[in-house]
C-alpha cells in the first residue's frame, strides 16, 4: 500500500528535497494515525471518533508543507527563526483542513496537537482537560512516532529508549492516554514500529491525497 508514496517519490515534477519531505511527512502521519486509532479503540471510543482521529493523525502536520518551501529558500536562516515558523504548522494544518471541509473535531485535534497536558505546549499553552480529547491522544502518538523515526540530525531511538524518554517527560501527556499506550505496547496487538508505517488503509490513502494538493 505504500505504492502511493512510492509513486510520488518517482515523480519527475517535484524537486528531490520536496519529495523526501513529502514521504517523511506522509509516513509520519500514517504512524500517528495508526497508533492513535489503536489507543482510541483500546479506550473504547466509537467508530466515528476513531475515523475522525484517523484523519487527524494522517493530516496533523500537513501545514509543514507550507513552511518547508520557506525554510529551504534561505538555508542560513537562524535556528530560532526556523523554530518560530515551524511552530506555525499546526495553524497551517488547521487552515488547510478547514478549507478542505473537514469537521470541527478534526480541526481542533490538528490545531492543538502540540499542546502538552501540563500547559507547556503551543499554540495556546492549554492545560489538562481544556485540551481537546483527540489532540491529547495525538500528542502521545506524535512524540512516539517522532522519536522512533530517523531525523536529519539523529537516528531513530529504539522502542524502549523512546518510551523511557517519554516517561521522563510524562507530565506532557494525558495519563489515561499514556497508560493505554503502555497497555498496547504490551498486550500483543502492537506488531512493532515498522507495522505502524506499513499498514496504510484505503481510507488513509484518500486522506494522503491532500498532501499533493498543498505542494
Ligand atoms: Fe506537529
Ligand atoms: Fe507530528
Amino acid at each position: 500500500m505504500a505504492d502511493y508514496i512510492k509513486r510520488i517519490m518517482e515523480s519527475d515534477t517535484l524537486p528531490s528535497h520536496v519529495k523526501s519531505l513529502l514521504s517523511e511527512e506522509m509516513y509520519h502521519g500514517i504512524e500517528v494515525s495508526n497508533l492513535a486509532v489503536m489507543i482510541a479503540e483500546e479506550l473504547g471510543e466509537s467508530k466515528s471518533f476513531c475515523e475522525d482521529l484517523s484523519v487527524a493523525g494522517v493530516l496533523h502536520d500537513i501545514g509543514k508543507m507550507k513552511i518547508n518551501e520557506y525554510i529551504f529558500s534561505e538555508e542560513d536562516r537562524l535556528v530560532i527563526e526556523h523554530m518560530k515558523y515551524v511552530r506555525q504548522h499546526s495553524l497551517y494544518s488547521y487552515e488547510i483542513l478547514k478549507e478542505a471541509g473537514y469537521g470541527q473535531n478534526i480541526l481542533e485535534a490538528v490545531f492543538y496537537h502540540h499542546e502538552n497536558y501540563n500547559g507547556t505546549g503551543y499554540p495556546d499553552c492549554l492545560k489538562g482537560e481544556s485540551i481537546p480529547w483527540m489532540a491529547r491522544i495525538l500528542r502521545t502518538c506524535d512524540v512516539f512516532a517522532a522519536l522512533t523515526s530517523d531525523r536529519s540530525y539523529r537516528k531513530a531511538f529504539d522502542l524502549n529508549s523512546a518510551v523511557q524518554i517519554m516517561i521522563d517527560e510524562v507530565a506532557d501527556y494525558d495519563m489515561s492516554v499514556f497508560l493505554s499506550f503502555q497497555r498496547i505496547l504490551h498486550n500483543g496487538k502492537f506488531k512493532g514500529i515498522s507495522s505502524l508505517r506499513n499498514n496504510i488503509s484505503e481510507f488513509q490513502m484518500e486522506q494522503l491525497a491532500l498532501f499533493e494538493k498543498v505542494i
